[in-house]
């Protein structure tokens, strides 16, 4: 699988529709998976949501309630779930299009769907046109549903609305320089700076594919409904600095939370067999303000509290490295609070064994925050030995908020109240479980809790 599709919250249930190849364990003949949960935390899989036919493939999009039945789509006075996803057409193009949005329709609550019949229900004569989020926009001039896409070679933004989300007209495009490569998977939404509702932004997430790799840029702006304009004042951040979280995206009908969950494994293929390709953890958004304007911030969404249990909550000096969790589960949840004191550098050592061990290290004078991945087991690509490296958005401070989770063969790390996150694959061998800290050049202080996740 890869990216994350048609997330919505409906009834009580939180879907997750994936591009999937239901017959094999490499990218192709790609489809809809479906699952769905009552938690965010146990999933249950589900048939094929949406089938790739043998002239076109089903890209990545999203689903919305049509609860009025806009659409005339429902059945029985029910509004129906559409969604919205982009057709890839096999060897030919449709109208000129190589890609373009089309629907399926689904009445019995997103356990069955079937492709509308007037597909596609937009296109721009394109090669590359893709990736639909779809959502209902609510302001002062009135309420409509908004398309959001992007003509992805030539990083761009476009902005189409609707009244019947059938009929879709294009109101304005946009491009950022600040932002290069192949743009895919926008998510547009509004979040209030410090919980503030005076302080509206709009956050636009994009998932790029350029010349260091995958990223996941944020750009701040304003949304009138028709237009989003980027606030040049506030810099361009990163969902994530790690190499493998990407076309994260957002879920629909959620009120008052912003949940995101992103594929797991774009930078490279794993050496696993049968299946490829995870989610991360769900993240809970929001904006915080600062000197350089507001930031978006993530932390572990709440649910998981009830997967964790406390193993060893401790206050120590640190120097020497000692083990904070023996050898035991894979799947653990590390909180810490680390005082530099006159130490240099501070390790974090994790899916730690006699060999290996993968390490989050803080570069004090730096301002750095490095995962490195150079003894965490099997990396199968040489360019992924070296750690990567994420600036701190305070380089002055010399005290560090971390939480880390960490599954078979994830590390994912926030930091500094969740403005740095940083997530990777990892390859440990089974073994290779313990949780260590060390600090060098000096001894640091650190206040931890590691908590093993166990299944429900
Ligand atoms: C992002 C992406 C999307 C596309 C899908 C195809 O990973 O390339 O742009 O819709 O994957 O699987």
């Amino acid at each position: 699988m890869n990216d994350p599709n048609g997330l919505i919250h409906h009834d009580g249930v939180w879907h997750l529709f994936f591009q999937h190849n239901a017959g094999g364990d490499e990218w192709g003949d790609i489809c809809w998976g479906h699952a769905t949960s009552p938690d965010l935390l146990t999933w249950t899989e589900h048939a094929v949501a949406i089938p790739a036919r043998e002239d076109e493939m089903i890209f990545s999009g999203s689903v919305v309630h049509d609860a009025a039945d806009d659409s005339g789509l429902g059945a029985g006075g029910e509004g129906p779930l559409l969604a919205f996803y982009t057709s890839a057409y096999r060897g030919h193009a449709v109208h000129g299009d190589d890609q373009a949005q089309s629907i399926a329709v689904s009445t019995d609550g997103g356990d069955t769907w079937s492709p509308y019949a007037g597909n596609p229900v937009h296109a721009r004569g394109r090669t590359d046109y893709r990736d639909p989020k779809v959502f209902r926009f609510d302001g002062t001039a009135g309420a409509w549903w908004v398309m959001v896409a992007v003509d992805a070679d030539a990083s761009r933004l476009v902005v189409n609305v609707s009244d019947d989300l059938v009929h879709w007209r294009t109101t304005s495009t946009f491009t950022d320089d600040r932002v290069p490569g192949i743009w895919e998977c926008p998510d547009l939404f509004a979040l209030a700076v410090d919980g503030d509702p005076e302080r509206v932004r709009w956050v636009l997430l994009l998932s790029t594919n350029g010349p260091d790799g995958g990223a996941q840029p944020v750009v701040i702006g304003d949304f009138d409904g028709e237009t989003f304009a980027a606030d040049p004042e506030v810099p361009v951040g990163l969902l994530d600095h790690g190499a493998d979280l990407y076309a994260a995206a957002s879920w629909n009908g959620v009120p008052g939370r912003r949940v995101l969950v992103g594929w797991m494994g774009q930078a490279f293929r794993a050496p696993t067999e049968g299946w490829q390709g995870a989610m991360s953890v769900p993240r809970e958004l929001t904006l915080v303000g600062g000197p350089s304007g507001p930031r978006l911030a993530s932390a572990v969404v709440a649910e998981l509290a009830e997967r964790e249990r406390p193993s060893g909550e401790l206050e120590i000096d640190v120097d020497i490295e000692v083990v904070l969790a023996p050898a035991g589960i894979r799947q653990r949840r590390i909180r810490a609070t680390l005082a530099a004191g006159d130490a240099e550098v501070v390790d974090l050592a994790v899916h730690a064994g006699a060999h290996e061990r993968t390490v989050l290290r803080w570069l004090v004078a730096e301002g750095v925050l490095e995962l490195d991945r150079t003894r965490s087991g099997q990396i199968p690509d040489e360019a992924l030995t070296r750690p990567t490296r994420a600036a701190l958005p305070d380089p002055e401070s010399r005290v560090l908020d971390l939480d880390v989770v960490l599954d078979a063969m994830s590390v994912e790390v926030l930091a500094a109240e969740g403005v740095v996150a940083l997530s990777e694959i990892v390859l440990p061998g089974a073994d290779s479980t313990q949780v260590r800290i060390a600090a060098r050049g000096g001894r640091a202080h650190a206040r931890v809790t590691v908590s093993d996740l166990v299944p429900d």
